[in-house]
């Protein structure tokens, strides 16, 4: 395990490289211990990080933690933890994880820092998104319904509220207002308890204010003086707004892009960008998705893998690894190595499919297409490679993995053109190969 923390530099990216619940929240947890900070860059309570973990108190039992806007390195005491200008901040989930960790008997105080750019989301932000979903209909992209859209909107139209502003709540409460009444002029005056949702806020104001700060600042800092910042990536690189499956994405940059803007951590200082990757695809909520399987092996897999959604509670649609996103991902974010999950729940199968490139109108196309159509046209090529039987799930050593599955593993690194240098074979922190 040492070797393998060795070869990290001082700051690190953890990114999602397909359509969000890789298990980055997995080997943030494992890298965390080793890191002085902990950064999430973007997006906002749309990302779903699990964690399970041996209770210290009691081996016997495991814990499970879900982190939606908390960085997940606030499991670790040692650890500060920062919510960047990038991300979208919803107060009462902020609270609520908070409030988990003190039950849980982890001390926060002092402990997290919250950019004093960050954009606020409102209650009226998740009205809003549930009613442009209503709007569009068959066309809804299936959002978290967390405000996302809405919120990265305003921000983008240059209207929206920032954590700083509520530190003067009487010009914040203002600014609230105004922002209100231009949505329900656009929204056809929509019913809004704004009282309750003021009333709120000045409260929290108080628990907020302390955590406040130019985070930018604060994380050059540390970097000046050697301190190990770990970057906990949200959502996936087909979700970007920019490089994903447009418009069934989210609302912000979660590719590298994203990390830069969303921190003030500028490239030089970003060593080692670590990509997460499924052993096999999943994608929540709408949009296209060219190796999915809508039969009973794509149920097999949902079961064996327990995807459904850790935010929404959704079902994931799950298939076949996806080469063409794999090596898309690579391109994108320049990742430097490949963080492959879940292998242990693709045991058992007989074959394994891999979809390695996309013809379309008989022409091969050299990446991951701009245009819906053409996806939606376009005919996946695939290998199959022979499945193995064997439980994997307390494999520590790669030699020892089945012959197949090393066969596997590598046949993804050649195609995506990237080394991976663990892989997890289960859901706790020591169900993890270290190759
Ligand atoms: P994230 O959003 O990328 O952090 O991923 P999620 O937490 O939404 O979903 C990943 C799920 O897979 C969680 O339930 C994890 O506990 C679980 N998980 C992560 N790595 C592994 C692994 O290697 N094997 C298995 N079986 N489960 C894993
Ligand atoms: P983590 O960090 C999986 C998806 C939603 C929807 C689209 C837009 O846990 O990997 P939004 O609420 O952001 O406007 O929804 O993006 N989505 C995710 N899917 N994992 C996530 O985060 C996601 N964050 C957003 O399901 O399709
Ligand atoms: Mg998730």
């Amino acid at each position: 395990m040492t070797n393998f923390f060795d070869h990290l530099g001082n700051s690190v990216a953890v990114l999602g490289s397909q359509w969000g619940d890789e298990g980055k929240g997995k080997l943030i947890d494992i890298l965390s211990n080793e890191y002085d900070l902990v950064v999430r860059a973007a997006g906002g309570a749309n990302a779903g990080h699990t964690i399970y973990f041996k209770d210290p108190e009691n081996p016997e039992k495991t814990k499970k933690f879900i982190f939606h806007l908390t960085p997940s390195g606030m499991l670790h005491n040692n650890t500060k933890c920062v919510i960047g200008n990038g991300v979208v901040l919803d107060i009462p989930t902020l609270f609520e994880e908070l409030d988990f960790l003190k039950q849980n008997n982890i001390d926060t105080q002092g402990r997290l820092f919250i950019s004093d750019r960050a954009h606020l989301v409102f209650g009226y932000h998740k009205l809003i998104d549930k009613l442009q979903e209503k709007m569009k209909g068959e066309k809804k992209v299936g959002t978290t319904k967390r405000g996302i859209g809405p919120c990265y909107t305003d921000k983008f139209r240059r209207n929206g509220i920032r954590v700083h502003h509520i530190c003067n709540f009487e010009k914040f409460e203002k600014k609230y207002q105004e922002n209100l009444k231009m949505f329900k002029n656009m929204y056809g005056n929509f019913k809004y308890d704004e009282k309750e949702e003021l009333l709120y806020l000045k409260e929290a104001c108080k628990r907020i204010k302390p955590m406040i700060t130019d985070t930018a600042f604060l994380l050059n800092q540390e970097a000046k003086i050697n301190k190990k910042i770990l970057i906990e990536g949200a959502n996936g690189a087909l979700l970007d707004i920019d490089h994903g499956t447009y418009p069934y994405v989210t609302s912000s940059n979660s590719t590298i892009g994203g990390v830069v803007s969303g921190t003030g951590l500028s490239t030089n200082k970003i060593e080692n960008i670590i990509g997460i990757m499924k052993a096999y695809t999943t994608r929540v909520g709408k949009g296209p998705f060219p190796t999915e399987l809508n039969d009973n092996l794509g149920a097999k897999i949902r079961e064996a893998g327990g995807e459904y959604g850790a935010t929404t509670g959704r079902p994931r649609r799950c298939g076949w690894f996806d080469a063409v996103v794999g090596k898309y991902s690579v391109m994108i974010n320049g990742l430097t190595e490949i963080n492959l999950t879940k292998l242990d729940v693709l045991s058992g199968l007989e074959i394994l499919k891999i979809g390695i490139s996309y013809k379309y109108m008989n022409e091969y196309l050299h990446s991951f297409p701009a245009s819906l159509e053409t996806l939606e046209e376009s005919e996946v090529n695939y290998i199959e490679m022979p499945g193995w039987k064997e439980d994997i799930s307390k494999i520590r050593n790669y030699n020892d993995l089945p012959k197949n599955a090393k066969a596997y593993v590598e046949k993804i690194e050649e195609i995506v053109e990237c080394q991976i240098t663990s892989i997890g074979v289960g859901v706790e922190r020591e169900d993890i190969i270290f190759k």
